[in-house]
């Protein structure tokens, strides 16, 4: 079984990625046969418009996935645009792919109901998407609920080119990752960089509580019972057992217990769970040529893998001389 996923480097990585998604990956290195990884650097450009931006988000991604466990020699982790491949690849997709597929992405939708401005790029979005699906063959794509239609559009596409020139690419299955992985962020709405409401694991202590403290809350005075499915407690039951959680619920429920404190050991347990992965993260930040070593090896690891399906797409479909 080989896993596939891809994280787009459009910012700092923070709680919610690493709940949502990176956690996930890292325990897929022991659960599949192969494991494969990518910062998508190339999908990032349809936010990011910075160059230096670009790298360093790249940077910091890589080094919070090593950190956080994952582990280069048993997963491949590499840099999106480090196997352009994918680009020729999209483009034999896109010339199978209908405009009115594209044109119901919840995504595309969503910025265009908003009035704002869109570009190609972010209409062709699941195009790329799916070439790097299918250009590794992957049999499982773990990714959040919110990226469902997309692996419905790379399975239409790869049917529609299947049937157009031939059985090359593998059909991909989407694998749904937990819904009480969607973390809240500190306004209680999904925690995302374009709200400015997140919590990142390794900023330093000071900046983190001071996130923390910031979590909003009502005004319900301490002596009244709390709704202990608020998000604050959604944030803190993150970080508890179930034992503490049922513990927890109960106090809430009981009145006398103030957001305050809560806040502070909601604090004290996000700084102990991500103790040991800052101090791995400080190791390897001191070695600069650490994060480019590991994504070479990924790009030639990747490369090899996509190299004989990208060559079968092409000869299916008559481009370069006929193979022998
Ligand atoms: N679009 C995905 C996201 O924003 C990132 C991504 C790009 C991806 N290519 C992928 C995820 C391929 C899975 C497979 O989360």
């Amino acid at each position: 079984m080989r896993v596939l996923s891809g994280i787009t480097a459009s910012g700092v990585p923070h709680i919610g990625n690493y709940f949502g998604a990176m956690r996930q990956h890292v325990a897929f290195q022991d659960r599949a046969q192969e494991a494969i990884y990518f910062i998508a650097d190339y999908h990032s450009m349809t936010s990011v418009r910075d160059a230096a931006d670009r790298r360093r988000f790249v940077r910091e991604q890589v080094l919070d996935y090593l950190a956080c466990g994952l582990d280069p020699k048993r997963a491949i982790l590499f840099r999106q645009s480090d196997v352009p491949e994918v680009c020729e690849l999209a483009w034999l997709l896109s010339t199978v792919t209908p405009m009115g597929l594209l044109e119901r992405s919840h995504a595309y939708k969503d910025k265009t109901g908003q009035g704002i401005p869109t570009d190609h790029g972010l209409f062709a979005y699941p195009v790329l998407m799916a070439a790097d699906i299918l250009l590794y063959a992957a049999d499982l794509v773990p990714v959040g609920q919110d990226q469902k239609q997309h692996l419905e559009m790379a399975r239409d596409m790869a049917q529609r080119f299947n049937h157009t020139y031939g059985e090359v690419l593998k059909l991909p299955e989407p694998y749904i990752l937990d819904e009480v992985a969607v973390v809240p962020g500190t306004d209680g709405r999904k925690m995302s960089k374009s709200y400015g409401n997140t919590i990142r694991m390794f900023d330093d202590e000071k900046t983190i509580r001071k996130a923390v403290m910031g979590i909003v809350t009502d005004s319900t005075p301490v002596e009244a019972p709390k709704d202990p499915g608020s998000f604050l407690f959604q944030l803190w039951n993150l970080f508890a057992s179930a034992d503490e959680r049922t513990e927890m619920k109960a106090r809430a429920l009981a009145g006398g217990l103030g957001y305050g404190e809560v806040k502070k050991d909601l604090a004290a347990r996000l700084l102990a769970h991500f103790a040991p992965m800052r101090e791995r993260r400080a190791a390897l930040a001191r070695e600069p040529e650490r994060v480019e070593e590991v994504l070479a090896d990924g790009a030639k690891r990747a490369r090899s893998i996509a190299a004989p399906i990208l060559a079968a797409a092409r000869d299916v479909a008559g481009l370069g001389p006929a193979r022998g």
